[in-house]
């Protein structure tokens, strides 16, 4: 069973490299490096032992995306080739809708040419935008607050008018919560070029001395302690829901959302404390205004992939420090091409 891969490259695109090839499937993956690294292709081999077939191409090449199907047996796709930067979004936001629609539509066009109706598309819970209530199930109203989220949830709605139009599609648009953490053997993991704007590898630069000290967004939201709640789900785990959600497209037609996260929430200064206790060394930060467009608490239902995709999150909030540590200490990330 051969599966297509889109940006196989990327942070949760080669986790998932990892658990497909380990669940037995054949790859075929597309990148263009726009925000990875060749060696991590190699590394996925590593560390499966298991070969994939590569292209260095891009979704916005239509002829290419018909050449990759028309050299395979291609059973499915996991789309997950797009830009992701919120901020960058809000700056160049022709630059988001151009890359990140077209691309699906190119791939999405050149799929039902040659009959290929199985898709599992990376979404987010950015989605949701800033939610009524918490914990947030599918069927909370969408409503993205920025360019990039704003592709996300027109991309979903893209794919239902598919389903509408042809029966034989079988979709599932996967909502990720706060993916961290990194392959335990170190290999892979996070590689935010300049920097980060998100917690973890924020959090992570700081401990290693990259950066001198962490700009914590607000301690006045109306949490326990002050500052910003999130549901953070170890990549790993992510992984494993799709190799999950593939399996569900698979054997049904039909285009549903699903929640990936752990259900659990918790604060900035949570996550700083877990993270001194497996890195041994002390986080130090600044309280700063809040970031605009942060909202104070979110955190999923993950009943429905629990329950229809037989799929929970197993990691805590510890495991998911202490790998993002070993990726940042021991992976020899510099030496990624
Ligand atoms: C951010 C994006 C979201 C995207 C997600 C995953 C924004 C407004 N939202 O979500 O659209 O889907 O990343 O890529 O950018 N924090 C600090 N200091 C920092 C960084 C973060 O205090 O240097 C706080 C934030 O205020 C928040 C928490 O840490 O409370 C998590 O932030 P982050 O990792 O950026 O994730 P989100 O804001 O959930």
């Amino acid at each position: 069973m051969a599966v297509l891969i889109t940006g196989g490259a990327g942070y949760i695109g080669s986790h998932t490299c990892v658990e497909m090839l380990n669940a037995g499937y054949e790859l075929i993956v597309i990148d263009n490096f726009s925000n990875s690294k060749p060696d991590v292709i190699e590394r996925i081999q590593k560390i499966t032992g298991k070969t994939l077939t590569f292209y260095e191409a891009t979704l916005l090449d239509k002829e290419m995306i018909d050449t990759i199907f028309s050299n395979h047996e291609i059973n499915a796709v996991i789309h997950f080739a797009a830009y992701k930067a919120v901020g960058e979004s809000v700056e160049k936001p022709l630059m988001y809708y151009q890359n990140n629609l077209i691309s699906t539509l190119n791939l999405c066009e050149i799929m039902d040419k040659y009959g290929v109706y199985n898709l599992v598309f990376s979404s987010s819970a950015t989605v949701y935008g800033n939610p009524d209530r918490v914990p947030i199930t599918e069927e909370s109203p969408l409503r993205a607050t920025n360019p990039y989220g704003h592709t996300k949830q027109m991309t979903e709605q893209i794919l239902q008018d598919l389903f509408i139009s042809n029966p034989m599609w079988s979709i599932a648009s996967l909502r990720y919560f706060n993916p961290i953490g990194a392959h335990e053997s170190g290999l892979i993991g996070e590689d935010p070029t300049g920097i980060p704007n998100n917690l973890l590898p924020y959090i992570s630069q700081v401990a290693s001395g990259k950066l001198p000290h962490l700009n914590i967004f607000g301690d006045d939201y109306e949490t326990n302690d002050g500052t910003g709640i999130r549901d953070y789900i170890h990549i790993m785990d992510l992984a494993s829901g799709h190799v999950k959600a593939l399996e569900h497209v698979l054997v049904t037609t039909g285009v549903e959302a699903f929640n990936l996260g752990t259900g659990k929430g918790h604060s900035v200064f949570e996550m700083i404390d877990v993270f001194e206790q497996v890195s041994k060394k002390q986080i130090k930060y600044s309280i700063q205004e809040r970031r605009p467009g942060d909202i104070a608490v979110c955190f999923a239902d993950p009943s429905k992939a629990n329950h229809v995709l037989q799929w929970s999150a197993k990691r805590g909030i510890y495991e998911m420090c202490k790998d993002t540590w070993k990726w940042q200490t021991q992976s020899g990330k510099q030496l990624i091409r």
